[in-house]
C-alpha cells in the first residue's frame, strides 16, 4: 500500500506551532465593513493592509447600486458566463471598463484570478513562451503553468535580462507579463522599455493592472496613462476586488483578442459568473473613479507623506512608488513578532515573509486608502516607531 495521501495534512504543523506562540496572523474576523478603520474580536482597529485604494467598498452609492442589482437580478446568475449566466448589467460594465481604458473590448470574468489564469493560459501555447518579471502576482504563474507554453523569467524591473530573454526566445511568439504596480514591492514596472524591446523583437505586452487601475495615471487608467503610452499595452488585466470595491477582474484589449479569449478561456467557460450585486457595485465604483478624482489624488499624497515618514525613522521602504509602501523588517519571526504587538496596539497590518520574499528580507506590507484620515496615519506611524525600535527593526 502507497502513503495515505492526507499524511502531508497530518504532518503539517507550521500553522499550528505558530498559533501556539499567539504570533499567527492569518484569517481574523473582521467583524465591521472595510474601512480606515475596522472592528475584530469586539475592538477597532486602524487598517494598514487593504486594497480599498479609493475607500469605494462602503460608498453609499456603491452600495445602492450593488443592493439595486440583487433587487433586480436576483443573487445568482446560476451559470457559466458561456450559457445562461450573462446578464444585459456584465455587458454594460464590460462595454463602460473598455471606454474607461481605451480598449476596443473587455471581458469581465468572475475573479481577477480568474482573469489571469483564463486568459493566460489560452494565449500562449505549444512552442510559444510567456516571459515574466520574477515578481509577477502567484496568478499570472498560476495561469502561465495551466498553459502548454514554456514560461521563462527575467530578474525583476531588469530591461537588460528582459532582452537577454527576447534575443533568446524570438524566434517563437512571445507575450511579456508584468505587474503594472508590483503588488508586494509597491514600484511600478518600466513600461517604456518593455515597450521598446517588445517592439524590437515581436513580443506582445499583458499588464496586470489590479493595483494600479484607478490609482494611477491622472484619471486611474493605470500604467498606460501614467506612462502616456496607452497604446501600446496590447492587453490590459484589472481586478475589481481593489479600487473598484468588488470582486471580479476584467481583461482589456483588440475585439479578436477579447472573442478568442471569450471561447477559449476555460476560467471563464467552466465557472459561474459574477453575481448581480458585485456587477452593480463595479458599475458604480467606475463613475466613481472617474467622477471623484481627489480621491486618488488624496491616495498619493498620503502614501507620499507614509513613505516619507517611515524613511526618517530609518525603515527601509525599498523602491515604493504607489500606495503599497513595504517596510524590511528582516526574519520571519521578528514580522510575526512586530505584527502581533501592532495588533495588541491597535494597528491592522499586514507581514509577508518567506516564501513570498527571500530569506531574511520579510516585510510588513502597508498600504493606503483614500479615506484614511491624519489621525489614522499619524497612529499608524506613532506605533510603527514603537514596534520598529522595540525589535531593533530601527535604531
Ligand atoms: C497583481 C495581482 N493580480 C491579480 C490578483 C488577483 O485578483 P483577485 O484577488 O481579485 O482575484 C491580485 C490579488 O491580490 C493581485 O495582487
Amino acid at each position: 500500500m502507497g502513503v495515505d495521501i492526507f499524511s502531508k495534512c497530518i504532518d503539517f504543523c507550521a500553522a499550528a506551532d505558530l498559533k501556539k506562540t499567539g504570533f499567527y496572523p492569518y484569517f481574523h474576523k473582521v467583524e465591521s465593513e472595510q474601512g480606515p478603520e475596522v472592528v475584530i474580536n469586539g475592538e477597532k482597529k486602524v487598517v494598514v493592509c487593504s486594497n480599498n485604494y479609493l475607500g469605494l467598498a462602503n460608498h453609499p452609492k456603491v452600495i445602492e447600486a450593488s443592493v439595486a442589482a440583487t433587487k433586480r437580478y436576483g443573487t445568482s446568475c446560476t451559470g457559466s458566463r458561456f450559457l445562461n449566466g450573462t446578464n444585459d448589467l456584465h455587458e454594460k460594465v464590460e462595454e463602460k471598463f473598455a471606454k474607461f481604458v481605451g480598449k476596443e473590448n473587455a471581458i469581465l470574468f468572475t475573479t481577477g484570478h480568474h482573469s489571469n489564469l483564463g486568459a493566460l493560459s489560452c494565449l500562449v501555447g505549444k512552442n510559444e513562451v510567456f516571459i515574466t518579471d520574477k515578481l509577477v502576482h502567484a496568478s499570472i504563474i498560476d495561469g502561465c503553468r495551466l498553459s502548454f507554453g514554456e514560461m521563462v523569467r527575467f530578474r525583476h524591473n531588469d530591461m537588460v535580462d528582459l532582452e537577454r530573454q527576447l534575443i533568446k526566445y524570438q524566434d517563437k511568439a512571445m507575450l511579456i507579463v508584468v505587474d503594472g504596480i508590483f503588488s508586494m514591492e509597491g514600484d511600478i514596472a518600466n513600461f517604456p522599455e518593455i515597450s521598446k524591446l517588445a517592439k524590437k523583437y515581436g513580443a506582445r505586452v499583458f499588464i496586470d493592472e489590479a493595483h494600479s487601475l484607478g490609482v494611477i495615471g491622472e484619471n486611474g487608467r493605470g500604467i498606460g496613462e501614467y506612462f502616456n503610452m496607452e497604446e501600446d499595452e496590447d492587453i490590459l488585466m484589472a481586478t475589481a476586488s481593489k479600487s473598484l470595491a468588488s470582486i471580479g477582474g476584467f481583461i482589456a484589449s483588440k475585439a479578436e483578442v477579447i472573442d478568442y479569449i471569450k471561447h477559449n478561456a476555460r476560467s471563464m467557460i467552466f465557472t459561474a459568473s459574477l453575481p448581480p450585486s458585485c456587477v452593480g457595485a463595479i458599475d458604480a465604483a467606475l463613475d466613481l473613479v472617474v467622477s471623484e478624482p481627489e480621491r486618488r489624488i488624496n491616495l498619493m499624497k498620503t502614501a507620499n507623506k507614509m513613505k516619507k515618514a517611515f524613511e526618517s525613522m530609518g525603515y527601509n521602504t525599498n523602491h515604493s512608488q504607489s500606495p503599497i509602501v513595504p517596510l524590511t523588517v528582516g526574519s520571519d519571526l521578528v514580522a510575526f513578532k512586530m505584527w502581533r504587538v501592532l495588533f495588541d496596539e491597535g494597528v491592522f497590518a499586514s507581514p509577508v515573509v518567506t516564501p513570498a520574499v527571500p530569506e531574511g528580507q520579510s516585510i510588513m506590507r502597508t498600504s493606503y486608502m483614500a479615506t484614511h484620515s491624519d489621525s489614522h496615519l499619524n497612529f499608524i506611524l506613532e506605533k510603527f516607531k514603537k514596534v520598529g525600535k522595540q525589535f531593533g527593526v530601527i535604531a
